[in-house]
């Protein structure tokens, strides 16, 4: 069974590995798919991202990184996976997980969308937060990866210098 872990990843988290950890357990495949959205503008281009992902999976070989473009029900039939796996925090993500799960099987009703809890070390973390606090100059070891935290602080704390 193919599945798909579809996310912004900007950046990947300790939170988001746990969840690669889960679902590359289950499933026969997993992808992880990066959406490019012209709409938002990220922290890390989705080269850098897809970069950052693969040398984070090095040794899982039933897991491979990709981007992709259009609606996730598109790709996943490109891709003939069955599931889409997302991962469920706290209650807050919840609605929002519920309306494009609900969404997605209004648009093909055969895609299953599998939710998953994270290690519980990781229930309120968030990219949007780490972004935040290294932006800030807080520390976030045990967040995300150690190459992520290189880049992070490369990008983000050479901003906070240049604002001083
Ligand atoms: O990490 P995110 O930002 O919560 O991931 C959201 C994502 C990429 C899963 C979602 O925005 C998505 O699937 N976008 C693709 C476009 C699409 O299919 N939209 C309709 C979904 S209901």
């Amino acid at each position: 069974m193919i599945a798909i872990y579809p996310g912004s990843f900007d950046p990947l988290t300790n939170g988001h590995l746990n969840l690669i950890e889960r679902g590359a357990r289950i499933f026969d495949e997993l992808v992880v798919a990066i959406l490019r959205n012209s709409e938002k503008t990220p922290l890390f281009s989705v080269e850098e991202r897809l970069e950052m992902l693969r040398e984070c999976i090095v040794g899982r070989p039933n897991v491979r990184v990709e981007s992709f473009e259009g609606l996730l029900v598109d790709y996943a039939r490109q891709l003939k996976a069955q599931v889409v796996l997302r991962g469920v925090r706290a209650v807050s993500d919840y609605e929002y997980e519920l309306q494009m799960a609900w969404m997605n099987r209004q648009l093909d009703s055969t895609l299953e969308t599998v939710f998953m809890m994270p290690a519980g070390a990781y229930p309120y973390l968030s990219s949007k937060l780490v972004r935040e606090i290294v932006s800030l100059g807080g520390a976030i070891s045990g967040m995300v990866p150690p190459s992520v935290e290189v880049r992070l602080r490369a990008r983000l704390g050479a901003s906070r210098l240049a604002q001083k």
